[in-house]
């Protein structure tokens, strides 16, 4: 947990400005900043961004948020990891509540190990481009196979030489320290000393997602039966394997913007795809994609694209990959590279453009793919097509989203066209395993997943309640607007509004008439604050992680946004702001809530009337009726001379 202060001084310290302008170019204009949305395609800028109110909207795709929120959109990270983000970004030192010292003990471990890696890092590009050796071995093998030097500085590619301490030497001189450099896999100790343990070789750093290196691959030059073509680092407190992509910081814009992810299989396939302008593309490392790396990608897009060889070896690990990005709810894609070639030898080959066509013609759906495959080896064996119809079953069944429905489906009617078997009875045999699936994990509620009408039904329903409950939403919010908004201004006497507003609530018992319940949790987290003797206003409520709550400030901050650059076109001269009309609105809220008791009293009223027979209790009623409707119009005189003032 990140503690309250840090989470504050992040706060305080927030520029929306400057974190946005890192991604968007903004343009001044008014109060506001323009520019063109990063999370659609836009020509003309709709993306709006308050610098006061510390949020921003895009009137093209309606997205809207804080700037923490912007972070974690972005970058798709989460609320903690967002915090880091920013903390790293403005030195801030984060405290962490309830840690434990062995927390402490890796965290300052990971630390040192990026330092170590930045450093080396920077060592082997040094090497590579300003030393002999480097120029003459590597460079020249790196541009022998046709890379470009920009695109080699660009993956910051190096160069460790051959002698057999060069980078433990320079270590030592900075004094770092010896056990995070052997953790970091970078020196091996030797014959009681240090030695570089990628000595000759060239030097991939792999990034992490804002472009950290988390370690290094290292290849050799001259292949060699003895020495293993790539020295990776060792598994270690930042380097796992199985949660890498490798080239995803470099590929995420393009990701976004394709709303695809190309997946090869080596360091130099996605180097070289770049370099051809095809940039949306990671590389799992060599062995088959782990659900880890699956979930990666679906913070990116909901399509997968697989380029594998296509020898049999390709082909296995790209179906076990297949089953992972089914089990998350992608959309798999096959591409299959011919004649023994990969795909940084193949567009070396045929070039860029034909590559790109390539992709577009070959790339074939994966599941009917599979089928197809299988089906030709089977040819007209009939118990071998019986298990395959199994087998499709299995796979369809891995489509179990409810939002996939419609897609598995599509899947069902096609695959039962393809085995020329009955549709009905294939479906049926789909559905019996997604059901035993379900008992069996049991992750699912039955309802959940049941497509029976039934259920929907119950769930428009419940819709049309709360749309119902909820109608008065707007008066409720500007209740807590105002209060969060001009809480701290004076009322009267010293009285400050806060203090006006919870008296009011407690004599009227205003409170019970809020429907939305997170409004009177804003309102009851307001109170406390404030009686601790706080002073919160609407970024305290903005940045909490409470997503609800910070979800319900935003809205309430957004009306005002979207309101006011019209405004000014229909006033001349002075418009009276709100703060300047700050005790009308306040009234007007307090009052059109006690207008909805009255109007609520009134119902119930008229509702025992209807239900009585006894005329001595109608009287009664009748006399209450009479009251209630008085002091109904009261307040709807006073609530119209507020608003009309
Ligand atoms: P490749 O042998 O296809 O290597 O292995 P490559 O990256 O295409 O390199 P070039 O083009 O031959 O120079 C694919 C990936 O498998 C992992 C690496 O991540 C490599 O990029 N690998 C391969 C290893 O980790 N160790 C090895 O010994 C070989
Ligand atoms: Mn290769």
């Amino acid at each position: 947990m990140i503690s309250q202060e840090s989470i504050s001084q992040i706060q305080s310290r927030i520029d929306i400005i400057d974190i946005i302008g890192n991604f968007v170019k903004l343009k001044k204009r008014g109060a506001n900043y323009l520019g063109n949305c990063p999370f659609h395609h836009e020509k003309t800028p709709s993306f709006t961004v308050s610098p006061t109110k510390e949020i921003y909207k895009c009137f093209g795709c309606g997205k809207s948020g804080n700037t923490i929120g912007f972070v974690m959109d972005h970058e798709k990270y989460s609320y903690v990891e967002a915090l880091r983000w920013l903390a790293a970004k403005y030195n801030i030192e984060l405290e962490e509540t309830a840690t434990s010292p062995e927390f402490k003990a890796k965290q300052l471990e990971s630390e040192s190990l990026f330092i170590v890696n930045q450093f080396a890092g920077k060592f082997f590009s040094e090497k590579l481009f300003q030393t002999e050796e480097g120029e003459d071995i590597a460079l020249s093998y790196l541009k022998q196979r046709g890379f470009r030097e920009d695109i080699i500085r660009k993956f910051e590619l190096g160069y460790n030489p051959s002698a057999p301490d060069e980078l433990a030497k320079t270590a030592d001189k900075l004094q770092y320290s010896k056990e995070i450099l052997l953790k970091s896999g970078l020196l091996v100790e030797r014959n009681n000393g240090l030695s570089d343990n990628y000595r000759g070789r060239i030097i991939f750093p792999i990034h992490n997602q804002s472009g950290k290196i988390l370690g290094f691959g290292a290849r050799i030059i001259k292949s060699n039966d003895r020495a293993p073509k790539y020295i990776n680092t060792p598994e270690n407190e930042i380097y796992n394997k199985s949660k890498i992509l490798y080239g995803a910081f470099f590929a995420r814009t393009a990701i976004d913007k394709a709303d695809e992810c190309l997946l090869v299989e080596g360091y130099t396939d996605v180097v070289s795809l770049h370099q051809a302008g095809i940039e949306n593309v990671v590389a799992s490392g060599g062995t088959s994609l782990t659900t880890d790396q699956v979930r990666l990608i679906k913070k990116y897009t909901n399509n997968l694209t697989i380029i594998y060889d296509g020898d049999n070896a390709g082909i296995k690990a790209a179906l076990r990959g297949l089953e992972l990005a089914l089990d998350e709810g992608l959309n798999v894609k096959l591409l299959l590279i011919p004649d023994k070639e990969d795909p940084d030898s193949y567009v070396n080959k045929i070039g860029a453009s034909a590559f790109l066509e390539f992709i577009a013609k070959e790339k074939k759906d994966f599941i009917l793919f599979q089928l197809e495959l299988t089906l030709k080896e089977i040819g007209n064996d009939s118990a071998k097509k019986a298990g395959l119809v199994n087998q499709m079953a299995a796979t369809l069944s891995r489509i179990n989203k409810a939002e996939d429905f419609t897609k598995r489906q599509d899947y069902i009617k096609k695959v039962a066209e393809l085995l020329k078997i009955d549709e009905a009875g294939f479906n049926a045999l789909v559905n019996k395993i997604v059901g035993e699936k379900i008992q069996k994990d049991d992750f699912r509620s039955n309802r959940q997943s049941s497509m029976d009408g039934e259920v929907v039904g119950e769930q428009e329903e419940s819709f049309e309640q709360e749309m119902l409950l909820h109608k008065d939403e707007p008066q409720e919010q500007a209740m807590a607007r105002s209060l969060i908004e001009f809480g701290h201004l004076e009322w009267e006497d010293g009285q400050k509004v806060a203090d006006y507003i919870f008296k009011q609530i407690d004599e009227g018992e205003l409170l019970d008439l809020i429907d939305n319940p997170i409004i009177v949790k804003l309102i009851n987290l307001y109170r406390n604050l404030y009686e601790e003797g706080n002073e919160p206003d609407a970024k305290t409520f903005l940045y909490m992680e409470d997503a609800e709550l910070s979800q319900l400030m935003l809205k309430i901050m957004n009306d005002d946004l979207e309101i006011s650059p019209n405004w000014k076109k229909y006033y001349e001269g002075h418009i009276p702001t709100r703060e300047e009309l700050f005790k009308q609105e306040v009234d007007s809220t307090l009052l059109y809530l006690q207008l909805r008791k009255i109007k609520r009293l009134i119902a119930e009223n008229q509702k025992d009337m209807e239900n009585t027979s006894d005329l001595q209790e109608q009287m009664l009623l009748i006399q209450t009726h009479h009251h209630l409707k008085t002091v109904e119009m009261e307040l709807t005189k006073k609530l119209g001379t507020v608003i009309l003032k």
